[in-house]
């Protein structure tokens, strides 16, 4: 269809735009997440005016065809699908042992194998990547401190980075002393710094249903139990399950993600994130928060943190660069609160300290603004990919699917129809050179054995299109 205008024609001229739009959207030019012309180009390319371009582009968006984005521009939102979100699970009655590490580890071999799709990992950062700016600002750290920038850093992590990491925290309205900040080699060590801090082997951990399964690796590596709390999809926890689990169990402390969860992709309130921890410190009970996702969020605002609530500082909070910036810097944190002694014995046993040049270099990468603009371009990306990734799901898996709307993050989650068994499609995608997260890796229990995790934190490509297409043959219908 060419892009031209008939002024002879019986029609307004934005009702020709309209049609326009509409027809590149039913023939599939436009996808769900597509970006629009902007009013000025769509205006020169048609010889017709921004007001009447911005005419049609608001009576679409009356319509639903497409939203308007605060310093984005137009996109044509996903389709209104009768598919639904996966089924929120029951409460567990039992606390469970883990034994998830062999499959872990199968699927970690997975994505390292060359020339496959990395669908099965969480690596949104990939979306709008930081790596030239990133290593232009580490060329110039090692220039400037030579030997000292490759020296052991400070047990505790590098001063200039801590005070970054709370001028941060003071956005979400919280004073952090940047001695309270323990950097560690990723959220994962925080994670685990964390849960020796509070707890020991043998005692029960609170965790989300479906939970990421590193810390379900933790507490089986630690040789504690797992007791599920079910997620729901819109919201987080269930704040009166959570109260029955900690009536009926001898819950040690509970590992939950701040606000954006993973896999689900939920978004927990601030007056949630409230409700939990008035209710886990009424009970003295340690409060672990992963807050890895918070910064990639699609609401209108980032959600907060538990900390800002915790009145016994009982609170521990954990998040890295890993999501947002660079995994392979392996820099993350810990707000210790009042673990501060034992957080930094472990630290000082279990890995000395994390590398210099990597936080000198991000914190002259935040310093700079860069870090907070690239974040910025990052959520568009990661946002777009959602909705594409959504709309193919719909158009190649089986009737009946399920799908998560996530508020934020790098990732969906599928419930698939009865008679799928995500183990199986984990090894039958790989033989197509495709590689996904089983939905058994998220939980102690076999909870969710139709259920799989894909990435859309990955660069689009037509690749990507042809993975989905290729996956959801696979799903049995
Ligand atoms: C929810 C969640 N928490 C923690 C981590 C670990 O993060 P890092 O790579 O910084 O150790 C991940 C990584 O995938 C994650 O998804």
């Amino acid at each position: 269809m060419s892009l031209t205008i008939q002024r002879d024609k019986n029609e307004f001229l934005y009702q020709q735009v309209i049609s326009m739009i509409r027809h590149m959207e039913s023939a599939s030019t436009l996808r769900p997440g597509d970006r629009l012309p902007s009013l000025r180009q769509l205006s020169e390319k048609l010889s017709i005016s921004i007001p009447t371009v911005k005419q049609a582009y608001g009576e679409l968006e009356r319509q639903g065809l497409i939203e308007a984005r605060p310093k984005s521009g137009y996109f044509l939102k996903p389709s209104r699908y009768d598919a639904k979100q996966p089924k929120r699970v029951s409460l567990s009655q039992q606390p469970e042992n883990v034994s998830r590490q062999s499959l872990i580890e199968k699927v970690f071999d997975a994505i390292q194998q060359d020339g496959v799709m990395p669908l099965g990992v969480a690596n949104p950062s990939a979306v709008h990547s930081s790596d030239k700016a990133l290593a232009r600002i580490m060329r110039q750290v090692i220039s400037k401190a030579g030997s000292r920038a490759i020296a052991y850093g400070p047990m505790d992590g590098y001063e200039p980075l801590k005070r970054q990491l709370a001028i941060r925290y003071l956005e979400l309205g919280l004073q952090v002393d940047p001695h309270e900040v323990l950097v560690t080699n990723g959220a994962q060590e925080a994670l685990s710094i964390a849960l020796q801090c509070v707890a020991q082997a043998g005692d029960i951990i609170a965790v989300e249903s479906p939970t990421y399964f590193g810390v379900l690796e933790l507490i089986e590596s630690l040789g504690m139990m797992a007791l599920e709390i079910p997620l729901c999809p819109e919201e987080g926890v269930w704040v009166s399950d959570l109260a029955s689990a900690i009536e009926e169990h001898e819950v040690k402390a509970c590992i939950f993600s701040a606000s954006i969860s993973n896999p689900l992709g939920s978004f927990m309130s601030n007056e949630t994130q409230k409700e939990i921890v008035e209710l886990l410190e009424s009970k003295n009970i340690p409060m672990i928060e992963d807050d890895v996702y918070g910064d990639l969020y699609f609401t209108e605002r980032r959600g907060g943190s538990a900390q800002l609530f915790s009145k016994k500082g009982l609170v521990l909070s954990c998040s890295s660069f890993s999501k947002t910036a660079a995994p392979g810097y392996r820099i993350g944190w810990l707000l210790t609160n009042r673990f501060a002694d034992k957080a930094r014995r472990l630290k000082r046993a279990y890995s000395c300290s994390t590398s210099l040049l990597n936080q000198w270099t991000l914190s002259e990468f935040i310093s700079s603004g860069e870090y907070e603009r690239n974040m910025r371009s990052l959520r568009q990306g990661l946002r777009r990919n959602k909705d594409r990734m959504t709309a193919l799901v719909h158009r190649y898996f089986p009737p009946g699917t399920r799908v998560s709307e996530p508020q934020g993050g790098g990732v969906l989650w599928l419930e698939l129809p009865k008679g799928n068994d995500s183990e199986e499609i984990f090894y039958r995608a790989l033989e197509h050179n495709i590689s996904i997260c089983p939905g058994s890796l998220f939980s102690p229990s076999d909870k969710f054995s139709r259920c799989i995790r894909i990435s859309f934190g990955i660069p689009w490509s037509g690749k990507v299109e042809n993975s989905l297409q290729q996956l959801g043959a696979l799903c049995h219908k």
